[in-house]
């Protein structure tokens, strides 16, 4: 029995759904859904549940109440499993995503994965686990094991990447960013979703407006991606903004300007991009 957020990205969902396990997916974020779930009479065997969520939501930003979520999943003797793509290498001292901001053990989440598309900057995949399980992988997971190994060029990048000093310096970066945004975003009135993490959206409702102002601001310099139905639900279709430690506090001005122009009707100039 795998029990999901709704949310969770569309390669668990499908990888769910080609396993031999029975699906069924609470209501975003919602601890009473996923609690009367792991209530129901299916779920009584324990054990072969896996209980699944995302550190952070790939099209919301927000996170997942993770200490809550090990207490009801220990109570049910349910296994949790954190999709961590867009927490690792962004959140915690290390860079080891929201397991390192929670301060939780192998014990209480038995199966973490990221991708190393996001923020390590190559392309792969990693699931972290206890011994037993990594070895069952090994030994059961049979599109792992029957297909190309991930190329030594591409394992050296991502141990490089891994390895980058200057990490730590890059995360207070972005973290600092996020921050400036924030503000200078409420300052213009405008109105994000709730979130404190590097993806920031902001809802419009409607897929053809969202498709404009993304538009708009290409034609301004500025790369802001229109998310929309089904990727999101109906009527959440949002600009995504991405910050990265990339970023320089001009930049971030001039997407504060930019926001203003194209979805206030702002006159006043931009600022340099
Ligand atoms: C939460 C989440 N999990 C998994 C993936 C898949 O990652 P990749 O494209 O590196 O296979 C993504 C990519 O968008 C994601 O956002």
């Amino acid at each position: 029995m795998i029990i999901a957020d709704k949310l969770m990205h569309a390669s668990f969902i499908e990888g769910a759904q080609a396993s031999n396990a029975k699906l069924s997916r609470f209501k975003h974020n919602s601890l009473e859904h996923l609690q009367i779930l792991l209530n129901s009479t299916d779920t009584q065997q324990g054990q072969n549940t896996l209980v699944a969520t995302e550190g952070v939501f790939s099209m919301d930003g927000d996170q997942a109440p993770l200490p809550e979520m090990v207490a009801i999943s220990k109570q049910a003797n349910a296994w949790l499993m954190v999709d961590d793509a867009h927490g690792f290498g962004t959140l915690g001292k290390h860079g080891r995503g929201v397991i390192e901001t929670h301060n939780l053990s192998q014990q209480q989440v038995p199966i973490v994965m990221a991708t190393f598309g996001k923020a390590i900057g190559t392309a792969g995949a990693f699931v972290a686990g206890s011994h037993d399980f990594i070895d069952y992988l090994i030994n059961f997971a049979s599109h792992y094991i029957y297909s190309t190994a991930m190329p030594a060029a591409q394992a050296y990048a991502t141990l490089m990447s891994l390895q980058a000093k200057q990490s730590a310096e890059r995360r207070t970066i972005l973290a600092e960013r996020i921050e400036q945004f924030k503000s200078l975003v409420n300052q213009a009135g405008l109105t994000l979703m709730p979130s404190n993490t590097a993806i920031q959206p902001l809802l419009i409702g409607d897929a053809q407006k969202a498709l404009a102002a993304s538009e708009k601001l290409k034609a301004l310099g500025l790369w802001v991606t229109a998310i929309r139905y089904p990727t999101v639900p109906k009527h959440t279709d949002r600009l995504r903004i991405t910050l990265t430690a990339g970023h320089e506090t001009r930049d971030i001005e001039a997407l504060v300007d930019g926001l203003q122009i194209v979805l206030l009707d702002k006159k006043e100039q931009m600022s340099d991009v």
